[in-house]
This record gives C-alpha cells, structure tokens and sequence, in this order.
C-alpha cells in the first residue's frame, strides 16, 4: 500500500514548512529566504547571501568554496550543458509541489511529499569534499541526512542488492531534456552498502539555505567519495532492486563512465589523467585523493574488488 502524502499540497504551505525545517537546525540566518535573485537580468545569476554555516573548513584544513562559486559554477544538463548558464536558466523552476516515490523491492513502500520529508528527517551540516570526473573539486557546507535513515524506515527486502535514482522527466520545465542525445531522465545508481553508508547524505540544503535549483532542489543526493556525476539532482523517485542499475553516463559511454566510479587518481579517465585537479578558486592543481580523501572510512566497501575493472 502506498502512504499518500498527508497534507494538501500549496507553495504556500510547503513555504512555511520550509521555514520550519530551517529554524529547527538552528542558528540559520532566515533572512532572504527568496530563493532567486530578485531583479537580475535573465541572462545572470547572482547568488543571494549565504546562510550561516557550523564550520569554516573541512577536516583536513581547507577551507569552504564560497556561496557565489557553488551556486554558480554548475553541472546540470537538463538545464545546459554550460556550466554558468545553469543558474539562470534553472532560477525559475518550481520544486514545490514535490513528490518522491520510494519503491521497487521494500515493505514498505511511499510517496512522500517534499514538506513531509523535511519534517521526518532533521537537516545536519555535513562539510565535503565533491570532485567532478572533470578534474575540478569544491569544499561544500551541505544540509541534509544520511539515506540509510529513509533506507531503514521503507525496510528493504532480502532480494534488494542496489539502490536506483531517478530525476524528474519533464523537459517543458527541464530545457536540456529536449536533447535527444541523452536516454533521459538521468539516473544514477549505489549499491545497498553504499547507500547504507553513513558518509552518504540525500541533501537538501547548503551553506545554511534550502538548495537553489542548480545544486539539485529540493533533494540531491551527494556521495563524496564519488566523482560528482553520482551525486544526481532533484530527485523523485528511488527504488530498491535486485540488479545493477545502468545510470545515464553509463548509457551514453560506457567505456568512459562506469557504475562505481569511486575517486581514484590512479585510474585515468580514458581521455585525461584523474591524478590532479583544480580546486575552484585555486590557479595551481593539487593532487587528487584516493576516494577524494575519505578512504579511511570507504575503503573497506570495496576490499577485494579490482578497482581498476570497476571504474
Ligand atoms: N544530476 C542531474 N540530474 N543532472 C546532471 O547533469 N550533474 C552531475 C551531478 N548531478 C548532474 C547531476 C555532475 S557531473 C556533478 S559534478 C554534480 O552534479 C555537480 O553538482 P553541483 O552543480 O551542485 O556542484
């Protein structure tokens, strides 16, 4: 039986519940909570001020790329494939009302209307490392919880071996969906242990705010010790299956892109090296860290596995 969501949906309601969601994590500047940038020309984005933020730095000292770079230097194709044009174009679309269907092989299956998932799981500061499979890396202050809490609660059955995502379809709202080259919507996959990991966070917030649309609203999920094209946006539907789920990059090259796709520096992609990157802000590149710096507490997911045959 599918749990419909409680409440009638209206922005307006789901706006309050927001605001609700943010004073329960606490000193969160609720200022400006307008999330698009009042009065800019369609053509640019200029980010709002940040919300307040627990940490100033990651765990190995370096410190947070700022709310103007995260909000504004962008991967996300159903919008463009211009990483500045994201922002703009992406200012306008609705996350409200959300649903997110959670099914496939569970007890307990449900749609959860975004507003309800806020309230059922409290948002904490998780402070991260993300780096892209294109060789450049941020420091971001997300929001959000770690999946395995909404893992536990639709109780997973003994067949369910992965975990797929899917973003929404709708390329009236999402322009870069009218490109047919890509087998949308985009969908990315984990596999059950991966997803149960406590470093594995759905988020939805950063830098003390709800998430903008170009980070991925209302709901992104955000993987660290993976390249960022795990991390899949705005998400409506997650299931539990018994096979390996082929994600969208896996569609369209899989010889470039594989299903684990954990940071590795000595795997090259097979058109550029991944032992470096460029952290944005900085001019030279620095070295790029086994699981992007969090092998310690990944590392034994994959004991075993030839990390080189499971890009
Ligand atoms: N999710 C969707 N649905 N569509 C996308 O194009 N791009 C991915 C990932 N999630 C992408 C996506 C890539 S390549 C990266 S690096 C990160 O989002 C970028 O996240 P950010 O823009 O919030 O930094």
């Amino acid at each position: 039986m599918m749990k419909i969501p409680s409440s009638e949906i209206t922005p307006e309601s789901i706006y309050r519940s927001r605001r609700q969601f943010m004073r329960g994590i606490g000193a969160v500047a609720l200022a400006g909570l307008g999330l698009t940038a009042c009065g800019a020309p369609a053509d640019s984005f200029v980010a709002p001020e940040p919300g307040a933020v627990a940490g100033q730095a990651d765990e190995l000292g370096d410190p947070l790329n700022s709310y103007q770079q995260i909000t504004t230097y962008n991967n996300f194709y159903e919008f463009s494939t211009d990483k500045q044009a994201v922002a703009p174009l992406a200012r306008d679309f609705q996350t409200t009302p959300w649903t997110v269907t959670i099914g496939g092989l569970v007890k307990k299956p449900q749609m959860i209307a975004i507003e309800d998932l806020l309230r059922r799981y409290p948002a904490e500061e998780r402070i991260y490392r993300l780096r892209c499979v294109e060789g450049w890396s941020m420091v971001i202050p997300w929001l959000g919880f770690p999946l395995r809490f909404l893992l536990a609660d639709v109780e997973p059955q003994a067949g369910a071996r992965y975990v797929r995502f899917e973003t929404l379809l709708d390329p009236e709202r999402m322009p870069g969906q009218r490109d047919a080259w890509y087998n949308w919507p985009y969908v990315e996959g984990l596999r059950l242990d991966e997803a149960m990991h406590d470093l594995t966070i759905l988020s939805t917030g950063l830098y003390g705010r709800v998430l903008l649309p170009q980070n991925g609203a209302p709901l992104r999920l955000v993987v660290p010790w993976k390249y960022g094209f795990k991390s899949i946006k705005s998400i409506v539907k997650i299931d539990l299956v018994a096979e390996q789920p082929t994600s969208l990059w896996m569609a369209a090259a899989p010889q470039e892109y594989g299903f684990y796709a954990n940071v590795n520096p000595n795997v090259p992609h097979p058109r550029w090296s991944q032992a470096t990157e460029r952290r944005i802000g900085e001019f030279e590149r620095r070295p790029t860290l086994m699981f992007n710096g969090y092998g310690e507490q990944v590392a034994a997911l994959y004991a075993g596995m030839d990390l080189r045959a499971n890009y």
